[in-house]
């Protein structure tokens, strides 16, 4: 079962000129306000990990966390949260990046992984890739393998799924926007 791409793109709004002049910003709150499209999105998440093994959930600071926390009960698996810098209150690794409209660092516990976990990852859209390339290192740092990255959208001509699959990442969205 996977959500009807077109039906999932119509309900996606698209915000230009934000945050900055010339960005075309998928906006994917239309999303969580609607259950019909906010489930079909869950459900085929849910579809393609139940029958895979896996350790770990990683969700992204902060739609992922959305995907994550969901993924996370509905299929029984540990939660990690990679977050934006000076959130997280223990021992941290950190990883910067840059992104469509900046730059920024991702942190995760230091002790959030155990060496040879496979870890799923999810965050809403990939654009240029920095964000889930930094977060899949940072798993790697700590000794534990991506199995995936998932996400609702991709915008393949900012070149971030050729980037992570390039860097051994598999990717898996349910649409794309070019
Ligand atoms: C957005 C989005 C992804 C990231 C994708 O998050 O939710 O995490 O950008 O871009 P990339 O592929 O170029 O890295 P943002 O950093 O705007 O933060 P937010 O989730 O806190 O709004
Ligand atoms: N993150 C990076 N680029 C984005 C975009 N165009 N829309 C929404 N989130 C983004």
């Amino acid at each position: 079962m996977i959500v009807d791409e077109a039906f999932l793109k119509s309900q996606i709004r698209t915000v230009p000129d934000w945050p900055k002049p010339g960005i075309q910003f998928r906006d994917v709150t239309t999303i969580f306000e609607n259950p019909q499209a906010w489930r079909a999105v869950m459900d085929s998440l849910i579809h393609r990990y139940m029958n895979i093994e896996f350790d770990r959930i990683g969700a992204l600071d902060a739609r992922g966390f959305l995907m994550g926390s969901t993924l996370s009960y509905a299929l029984n698996k540990p939660l990690i949260l990679f977050r934006k810098k000076g959130k997280l209150p223990y021992h941290t690794v950190a990883q910067d990046y840059a992104l469509e409209y900046g730059t920024a660092t991702l942190e995760v516990h230091a002790d959030t992984l155990q060496k040879g976990d496979k870890v799923i990852l999810a965050d809403d859209l990939i654009a240029t890739g920095g964000t889930l390339l930094a977060a899949s290192q940072l798993v790697s740092q700590l000794g534990g393998q991506t199995l995936e990255a998932a996400s609702i959208m991709d915008l393949p001509d900012l070149g971030g799924s050729r980037k992570l699959k390039d860097a051994g990442i598999p990717v898996f969205s349910l649409c794309e926007f070019e």
